[in-house]
């Protein structure tokens, strides 16, 4: 089978930055030129003069053994000391860190000095609880800053925390917490989710618990617990501690010592959506050094001025690079929110950019389809204006999401960053520099300066401008993943195995190059389906289904068909404002011609189906898998990585 995948879409606006925009950029085109005249001094400069080094690096990159990469390996620094403490000691101790807003309406500003104090106590309290570098502390937290506290503290350490996102069962905490070996678990008794307080304590307990069940003795020592959703827990007696007694009462002076610059960071299970979750391990002094960087250069940050926003929970890596790690280390101003965008009001999101004047907002396609989907009434009854960038990741964004993000949200004015990276990258590794290009609706553009991308053909052959073909990674990179924890094997197996001869890393994306060399992500490769010989990438038929002014959101699966080999099958969500006044069937009709005239006959859908929702993981991606049991008529696979079981189901019935 060829690895060519054909293009379909043909997107041809383009919108330039605006003059006063590129007057105040971060992001410069010397930055391109920097890093292409010598790419690893470009990113030894960029450590240097992003980080502080209680001992500098001699070395920048250490790749004697591929594919395990050391960065500035004998170089030492404190993460949390970077994140925290030396913005206090230059000044801005009294800068807000956190606009933190509860779900429930409740509100709190968090200084650089208030939670330098507070990550100093619990420094201190983990000490005491015999924590020390290498040993791993497991968090399983509502987004409350006392989170971002805990990632923090354990990094002080040296230490290696484990986020397990607050969703996700006592099963998968369990597996996660022993994969890890975790010795301490640090929770709260519940955080506001959709209107209600949902329990987080007792799924740590059970998760503790079925040790003991087995008979077996966990590595779980103690338990800290913060006090937020005010339910009633259980309690271990000698196990379980409320922050609220241990952490006021602990000194907050500590001294930090500083870890080479490969002392382990942290650990996050990736599920994909096959096999046993993934322990992806980073480390600290490259991490750090590219997430400070790309959310300087792409989000254009200002720390004195801006309100950044980064919607993303702390348990997915967009939270813990553009939540806790890199807007603190370059000590700015961000909004934190509790709770789901949707409570108590549709326009939630909106008040708080209001509100708290949020200038940068970095957010997931699949919030602003399903914004789409209830309309523009909503934020439109809110001033958006102090808004001035826009950002997006974690799936491809139709370019009618994007261009609804841009006049809607953005009000005509602010470039929008479509950025595409992994757990794996650590960091941004695609997104324009917003005052350096044009930006194209639907491509995510250029490799950020100092990375080394290629689209290549199942040879690892470069494919050339106008093909598609898989994305790849050809050198190593500051914020890469050090390996799979406890599996060195599989890391291996997993990225570097299919380009071994080439070095190559592969992401399992499927990617085109236009005319002028810029990427555009066409979804997983495992979902690219093939129609009578043509490989065609599902992104493209569902940008060219949300081009339509009824659609909100459409999922594309192949599905087996006795003449074409796979048939394409579409899944759609309609808008609330289209569904009172048309027919199921005269829009699934309507959508059928209408593809087969924006992109060809080829990527007609044989099979329509209009539902109310989508089968998506906890982080948001949909999965197709699961839409191609429906289609080729069988019974439904494995949905415990659904954020809603029950949707399958519905599917299912609205299907037959
Ligand atoms: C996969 C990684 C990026 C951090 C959050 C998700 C998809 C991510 C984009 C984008 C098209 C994207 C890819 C990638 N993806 N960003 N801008 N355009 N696709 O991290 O859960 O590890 O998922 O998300 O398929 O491989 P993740």
């Amino acid at each position: 089978m060829s690895t060519q995948i054909d293009h379909l879409l043909n997107e041809t606006r383009r919108f330039a930055p605006k003059k006063k925009f590129v007057a105040q950029a971060v992001g410069t085109p010397e930055l391109f030129e920097e890093a292409a005249a010598d790419r690893l001094e470009f990113w030894a400069n960029q450590a240097r003069t992003l980080l502080h080094w209680d001992k500098p690096f001699t070395q920048t990159l250490d790749w004697s053994n591929p594919p395990f990469a050391k960065w500035f390996a004998d170089g030492e620094l404190n993460v949390a000391y970077n994140c925290l403490d030396r913005h206090v000691e230059a000044g801005n101790g009294e800068r807000v860190a956190l606009l933190w807003e509860g779900e429930n309406g409740d509100e709190r500003r968090v200084t650089y000095a208030e939670m330098t104090d507070e990550v100093k106590r619990l420094a201190n309290v983990l000490t005491d609880l015999g924590i020390v570098q290498g040993d791993r502390v497991a968090i399983y937290m509502p987004m409350i800053p006392e989170a971002i506290a805990a990632m923090l503290a354990v990094a002080r350490l040296g230490a290696i925390h484990s986020v397990v996102f607050g969703g996700f069962s006592a099963d998968s905490l369990r597996s996660r917490i022993d994969d890890a070996g975790a010795k301490v678990v640090i929770t709260a008794d519940g955080g506001y989710r959709k209107g209600k307080v949902s329990a987080l304590k007792p799924a740590v307990d059970l998760a503790l618990a079925d040790h003991n069940g087995m008979g077996e003795q966990g590595t779980v020592e103690h338990v800290i617990v913060v006090k937020r959703g005010g339910n009633e827990v259980e309690w271990t007696e000698g196990r379980d501690l409320w922050w609220h007694d241990v952490v006021p009462a602990a000194s907050n002076v500590h001294q930090y010592e500083a870890f080479p610059s490969e002392n382990p960071l942290f650990i996050l299970y990736t599920s994909g959506t096959t096999g046993k979750p993934k322990g992806i391990l980073h480390t600290s002094g490259g991490y750090l050094t590219q997430a400070t960087f790309t959310n300087r250069v792409a989000h254009d940050l200002h720390p004195e001025t801006d309100v950044f926003w980064c919607t993303a929970d702390i348990g997915w890596v967009t939270g813990h690079t553009y939540v806790t790690y890199a807007p603190l280390s370059n000590g700015a101003t961000q909004v934190m929110y509790e709770g789901t965008p949707d409570t108590p009001h549709p326009g939630r999101w909106w008040d708080i950019i209001q509100k708290y004047g949020v200038t940068t907002l970095y957010a997931a396609p699949t919030a602003i389809r399903s914004f789409m989907k209830t309309g523009r009434k909503i934020p439109k009854q809110y001033d958006l204006s102090s808004l001035r960038l826009l950002g997006s990741v974690g799936e491809p964004i139709n370019p009618e999401a994007w261009m609804w993000y841009r006049k809607v949200i953005g009000g005509k004015k602010t470039p929008i960053i479509d950025t595409w990276w992994q757990t794996e990258t650590g960091a941004m590794m695609i997104s324009v520099l917003p005052g350096v290009a044009e930006t194209k609706p639907g491509s995510a553009q250029v490799p950020i300066p100092g990375i080394s991308l290629d689209v290549v053909d199942e040879q690892g052959e470069h494919v050339g401008n106008g093909n598609g073909g898989l994305l790849v990674s050809t050198e190593p990179w500051p914020a890469m993943l050090r390996g799979i924890w406890g599996d060195p094997d599989r890391f291996v197996e997993t990225y570097w195995e299919k380009f071994a001869d080439k070095g190559y890393y592969f992401a399992g994306d499927g990617a085109r190059l236009d005319e002028d060399g810029d990427v555009w992500l066409l979804g997983r490769v495992d979902d690219v389906m093939n129609v009578s010989g043509h490989r065609l990438s599902t992104t493209e038929i569902e940008s060219a289904l949300v081009a339509n002014e009824a659609v909100a959101e459409a999922a594309v699966v192949g599905a087996a068909d006795e003449t074409t080999g796979q048939a394409v099958a579409a899944f759609v969500i309609i808008k609330e404002s289209y569904l009172a006044e048309h027919s199921i069937e005269g829009l699934a009709q309507e959508l059928r011609l209408w593809v087969g005239e924006q992109i060809g006959p080829i990527a007609r859908p044989r099979d329509v189906y209009i539902v109310e929702e989508l089968p998506k993981t906890r982080s948001g991606k949909i999965m197709r898998r699961l839409l191609k049991d429906v289609a080729e008529g069988r019974e439904v696979g494995d949905t415990t990585t659904l954020a809603d079981t029950s949707v399958m189901s519905v599917i299912s019935a609205q299907v037959r």
